[in-house]
């Protein structure tokens, strides 16, 4: 009786692992258009490291972007903004940050947009892609963070 019961509870444990699977395939962390690993601190040190490498010559040691980063320059092009919440990253969803991060601007933006974002695609892996956003992340205040999980819970949905 009590193996029965026992059995019983170890399908119905199988059966919501198999959906579990469906609805989020290997590798997302939480559900679908959630990518970023935000709170896994392994991850965010990786990306803080990259950042400062490869990023930070732009887009600032300290996220805060470059001065008048709303003006186009002479040549037409923007300067980098700031990653910080006074920017407008935390306003795409993951996927979008990703895809500018591996393609670059220009490709994202198309019809001839010209860009000083190139992108990352050839240089880093989609896991280094992915721990330097997930650093960013990690550096807005909790409400920037729970605006930015409904972004990408509605990205996911369209
Ligand atoms: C050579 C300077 C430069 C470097 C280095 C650089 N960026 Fe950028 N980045 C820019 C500029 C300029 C823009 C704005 C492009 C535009 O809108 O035309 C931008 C935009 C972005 C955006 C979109 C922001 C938004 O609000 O739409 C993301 C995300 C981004 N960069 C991530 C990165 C990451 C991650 C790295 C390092 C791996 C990096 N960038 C390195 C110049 C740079």
């Amino acid at each position: 009786m009590r193996l029965r019961a026992m059995a019983g509870i170890g399908a119905a444990g199988f059966g919501v692992a198999g959906l579990m699977m469906a609805l989020f395939p290997a590798g997302a962390t939480e559900a679908p258009g959630h990518i970023l690993r935000w709170q896994d601190e392994q991850v965010v040190a990786t990306g803080a490291t990259i950042y400062a490498a490869q990023c930070a010559a732009c887009h600032g040691a300290a996220l805060e972007g470059q001065p008048d980063w709303q003006v186009r320059r002479a040549d037409g092009r923007l300067p980098a903004p700031p990653h910080d919440p006074s920017g407008y990253t935390w306003h795409h969803p993951d996927a979008v940050l990703i895809d500018i991060t591996t393609r670059g601007t220009a490709a994202v933006v198309g019809r001839g947009y010209e860009s000083d974002m190139m992108g990352y695609g050839d240089s880093l892996t989609e896991d280094e892609i992915i721990a330097v956003l997930s650093y960013i992340k990690s550096t807005w205040p909790r409400e920037v963070i729970d605006v930015h999980n409904d972004i990408n819970t509605r990205a996911a949905l369209e």
